[in-house]
């Protein structure tokens, strides 16, 4: 049984994991669990124990339909935290899907490899964190094998990402020659078990790092080294501030091997002690506080069923406020249609046949027929709340769908629907012309579109250039000005799935040169839902 008291806000950490692929999410993931004593290990889910009756809705449902729910959301707990980890996509393309996870964790753990540095792709995740000002804890990884120089790193943290940094503890030597860990602040040692494993073994209280008993896993002149190396990381970059951590302002930095199990547990620790609880969600008109008593939450992810004998799906909510009970009723502020949530699923319900009850920072996943739409508020009571941040991306890259089979255009248009409502792709029907043309953020989504249009909807379809290279959603504050522009560029303007209007340009230059002439008119490269 759990032991967290559920209803307290303060004992919830809701984070995801950003890296660049290989840095070690995924092994590091593992590990929190296995450390938190969760049943979901390396993407499979096992019950604690002998015990197989611990199923709960989620792994019912992935057993009938054969989907993958598991990996969207871990849950795990440790001394009376509940953690909820949100997954985000491996895959290099930057995707929406990654962008609107992060919209629904509270903090950050970034995974950098010791050898490698910041990558690309963690850049990238990273400015999404910064937008949001999203805390970011730093793990550098692999710290078992011969890596980078540990100020090298450490600076160049500060110096691309303008970040204060503050490293918590300290390697002891690299690859071959590693020691173990030494705690900056608490001055505890962590060395390895002994064994040709090199996993971590026990860690030692020492009185400071003259402690005798170092030199029981430190040679003498590794030791003085380790000495000077320590007081430079302690004097040479910030003090520690957990609110400047909490502001996104600064990260701490922890050397680790998520290997070897070096480090892990003090990063659950450092959730633990400094991460933030639940904060309160921008929304209009006001943001969201997690005290707030009535259920408030948004849908930040979509997840298609895979069994193409079932169209259902399901709709991952955070929730903001109030206290979720199975069966309630909540009101999509979109539509103003109330949704009996009778069966959803609890990501937390580790040792419970059913879990009736969830709370802010917790996610739920709503099984429907496409009714839940990404950047959906949902919301108990009269009030309309919209949660805001979770948008639509301009797409990269627009084709249109050359079908196989003349005759399956339905089926086309129903399927090209469905996935634009779960914010795989994005759908622009054209004012002239009756090809409807697909966006996506990049390459992998328009793979990711033609298989599932084959596997799910029985449709043969490839993709041919569209002659437009660009949109851009548009506005403007007189209506007026905004029919004029759509009456003259009828050939280059389209509607989004949501009946917004969208300017389709040629190329940059053209999307340039319109903007510049039509100052009465705002382009936008992000929509959100309203
Ligand atoms: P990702 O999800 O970020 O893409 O990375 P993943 O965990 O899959 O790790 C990428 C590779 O790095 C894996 O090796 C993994 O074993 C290794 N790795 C992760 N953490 C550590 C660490 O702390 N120390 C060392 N030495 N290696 C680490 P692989 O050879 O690609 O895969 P596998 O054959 O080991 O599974």
């Amino acid at each position: 049984m759990s032991t967290a008291n559920p209803s307290s806000i303060n004992q919830r950490r809701t984070f995801a994991i950003i890296s660049h692929p290989d840095a070690g999410k995924t092994t590091l993931t593992e590990k929190l669990l296995l450390f938190g004593g969760a049943i979901h290990l390396a993407g499979e889910v096992r019950a604690r124990g002998q015990n197989r009756r611990a199923k709960s809705d989620w792994m019912k449902i992935e057993q009938q339909r054969g989907i993958s729910v598991t990996s969207s959301v871990m849950t795990f707990e440790r001394n009376g935290i509940t953690f909820n980890l949100l997954d985000t996509p491996g895959h290099e393309d930057f995707s929406e899907d990654t962008y609107r996870t992060l919209t629904a964790v509270d903090s950050a753990v970034m995974v950098i490899d010791a050898a490698k540095g910041i990558e690309a792709q963690t850049r990238k995740l990273f400015e999404v964190c910064r937008l949001r000002d999203v805390p970011i804890i730093t793990f550098i990884n692999k710290v078992d094998r011969e890596g980078r120089d540990p100020f090298a790193l450490i600076d160049e943290i500060a110096d691309m990402l303008a970040l204060d940094v503050a490293p918590l503890n300290w390697p002891v030597g690299q690859g071959g020659q590693f020691r173990g860990l030494w705690d900056l602040r608490k001055s505890r040692f962590t060395a390895p078990d002994g064994s040709d494993s090199r996993s971590a073994g026990a860690t030692t209280q020492m009185s400071g790092l003259d402690d005798p008993r170092l030199a029981d896993y430190v040679p003498a002149d590794e030791l003085a080294h380790l000495q000077e190396q320590a007081e430079l990381a302690l004097g040479g970059y910030s003090e520690f501030d957990p609110e400047l951590y909490r502001a996104g302002q600064l990260t701490p930095v922890l050397f680790g091997s998520a290997l070897k199990d070096f480090g892990v547990e003090a990063l659950i620790d450092a959730l633990a002690e400094y991460a933030p609880a639940p904060r309160p969600q921008p929304a209009l008109p006001e943001a969201v506080s997690p005290d707030a008593p009535l259920v408030s939450g948004f849908i930040f992810k979509v997840q298609a069923n895979m069994n193409p004998q079932h169209r259902d799906r399901i709709a991952f909510m955070r929730i903001a406020s109030g206290k979720f009970r199975r069966g309630m009723k909540l009101r999509q502020v979109a539509t103003g249609k109330v949704i009996a949530i009778n069966s959803p699923i609890f990501f937390f319900a580790q040792d419970r046949e059913i879990a009736d009850e969830a709370f802010p920072g917790d996610i739920i996943g709503i099984p429907n027929h496409g009714v839940l739409r990404v950047g959906d508020s949902l919301v108990e009571g009269p009030n309309d709340i919209t949660f805001t941040g979770i948008p639509n991306f301009a797409p990269e890259i627009l084709r249109r769908v050359k079908l196989g089979d003349p005759t399956k255009s339905k089926q086309l248009r129903t399927a090209l629907t469905d996935m634009a409502e779960e914010g795989v792709t994005q759908l622009f029907r054209p004012m002239i012309g009756s090809q409807w043309i697909v966006g996506v953020v990049g390459q992998l989504q328009l793979e990711v579109l033609i298989s599932r249009l084959g596997a799910e909807y029985n449709v043969a379809a490839g993709f041919e250039p569209s002659p437009f290279d660009t949109a851009r959603w548009i506005s403007a504050e007189d209506p007026a000005a905004l029919k004029t522009f759509i009456d003259t560029n009828r050939g280059a303007i389209a509607e989004d799935r949501d009946g917004a209007p969208v300017f389709l340009a040629r190329d940059q230059w053209e999307l340039n040169y319109t903007e510049q002439r039509e100052k009465a008119v705002k382009f936008t490269a992000t929509r959100e839902r309203a």
